[in-house]
C-alpha cells in the first residue's frame, strides 16, 4: 500500500463523515428486517449462507446498490444493466429476468419501514470445496436486503466535504463491482481516519474515482469526468449526469484528470446512490475553488443538484 500524498491541514469543514450505520455488537441487534437469500423471504438476522460460499472464500461474486426513493427504485432498469454486465464479466449467469428482480425487491421495499432506502443484490459465484478454479454447475448465492437511505446531512450539502487524496493501489478492474473491496476500504479508511468524507484516488498521476464514488470537476463552467475505463466503476450516476448536463446546457466532457486540474478546478464534485451529487470543498486540507466561491459549493453542483431531485421525481419506478 502506499502512503497517502497529502496530509491535510484541517479536516472536513462540518466535522462530519457521511452518516452511517450503527456497529453491531451482537447478533440480536442484526435488524429482523425481511431479506431474499436463495429464493426465500425471511429475517435479516436468520439469514445465514455456507463457509464454502466462494464469496465468503474469495470475494467471488458482484453487487449492485440501488436508491429507493418513496419506496420507489430510482433508474432500476440501469442498475439491472450494469448488474447483467458484471455478471457476465465474471462468468455468472443472471439467475433472474427483469420481472422476477423487480418482484424480490419490492417485496423487500414494501414490508422496510423507511420509505427512503438502499437497495444491496449480491451475487457469489455459489458454494463449492475451495479451488480458484470456476467450476462449471454452481448455483449462485443471491442474496437481497434494503435498509433505510442514510443521505448526507443538510450541514454537508450547504458547506460540502473535505476529501483527501491517495495513489490508487487497488486492482486494475476497477469497472467490476467486485464485493472484493479490500482495497476501497483501505482507501476510504486512509480519509476516515482524518475525519474527510472521500479518498480521492490517483494512477501514475490521472485521477481514477474516490474510494466509493465518482469524482467530477468544473472547469469553464463545464463538468469534466474521466473517461470510461477498466480502471474506474462506471456508477450509474455517469449517464444521469450527461442527461442532466445536456437539460442544463451545461458542457459535459470526459478527459484525463490530473492532479494540477484537481487542484485547479472550480468546483469539485463526488457522485454516487447515496451521495447523488455532493460538492466537495476541500482538498488535502486546501479550499477547492477561486474568488468568492473558493471553498463553497459552487453554481453548477447548485443547478446539479436541483435536477437531480427532479430526475428522482420523473425516473423512479
Ligand atoms: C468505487 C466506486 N466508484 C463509483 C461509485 C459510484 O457508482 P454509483 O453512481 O452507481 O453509485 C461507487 C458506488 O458505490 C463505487 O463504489
Amino acid at each position: 500500500m502506499q502512503r497517502v500524498m497529502a496530509r491535510p491541514q484541517a479536516t472536513d469543514p462540518v466535522g462530519s463523515r457521511l452518516r452511517s450505520y450503527p456497529a453491531l455488537k451482537t447478533m440480536q441487534e442484526i435488524p429482523d428486517a425481511l431479506c431474499f437469500l436463495n429464493g426465500t423471504f425471511g429475517p435479516l438476522r436468520d439469514a445465514k449462507v455456507s463457509v464454502l460460499d466462494r464469496g465468503f472464500l474469495f470475494g467471488d461474486g458482484i453487487y449492485e446498490v440501488v436508491p429507493v426513493y418513496g419506496r420507489r427504485l430510482f433508474r432500476f432498469d440501469e442498475h439491472l444493466a450494469r448488474l447483467s454486465r458484471n455478471l457476465a464479466k465474471v462468468r455468472v449467469l443472471n439467475p433472474f429476468d427483469r420481472a422476477h428482480w423487480l418482484e424480490h425487491c419490492r417485496q423487500l421495499i414494501a414490508a422496510q419501514p423507511a420509505p427512503d432506502q438502499l437497495l444491496y443484490i449480491q451475487i457469489t459465484r455459489g458454494v463449492a470445496m475451495r479451488d480458484h478454479v470456476m467450476l462449471p454447475d454452481l448455483t449462485p448465492t443471491v442474496f437481497i436486503m434494503t435498509n433505510p437511505m442514510k443521505p448526507p446531512s443538510a450541514q454537508q450539502r450547504e458547506h460540502g466535504v473535505a476529501c483527501i487524496t491517495a495513489s490508487d493501489f487497488r486492482w486494475e478492474r476497477g469497472d467490476i463491482k467486485s464485493i472484493s473491496l479490500l482495497g476501497n476500504v483501505l482507501a476510504r479508511q486512509l480519509s476516515a481516519d482524518q475525519g474527510a468524507t472521500e479518498t480521492i484516488l490517483f494512477r501514475d498521476g490521472l485521477l481514477t474515482e474516490a474510494s466509493s464514488s465518482n469524482v467530477w470537476l468544473v472547469h469553464q463552467g463545464g463538468v469534466v469526468g474521466v473517461p470510461k475505463s477498466e480502471q474506474v466503476l462506471e456508477g450509474i450516476r455517469y449517464e444521469l449526469i450527461r442527461e442532466l448536463c445536456e437539460a442544463l446546457g451545461i458542457g459535459y466532457t470526459l478527459r484525463p484528470i490530473t492532479k494540477a486540474d484537481v487542484s485547479d478546478a472550480d468546483e469539485l464534485m463526488l457522485s454516487s446512490a447515496t451521495k447523488e451529487v455532493l460538492p466537495v470543498t476541500q482538498v488535502d486540507g486546501k479550499a477547492v475553488g477561486h474568488g468568492a466561491l473558493r471553498g463553497k459549493p459552487g453554481p453548477v453542483y447548485a443547478r446539479l443538484y436541483e435536477a437531480y431531485q427532479r430526475a428522482k421525481e420523473r425516473q423512479s419506478i
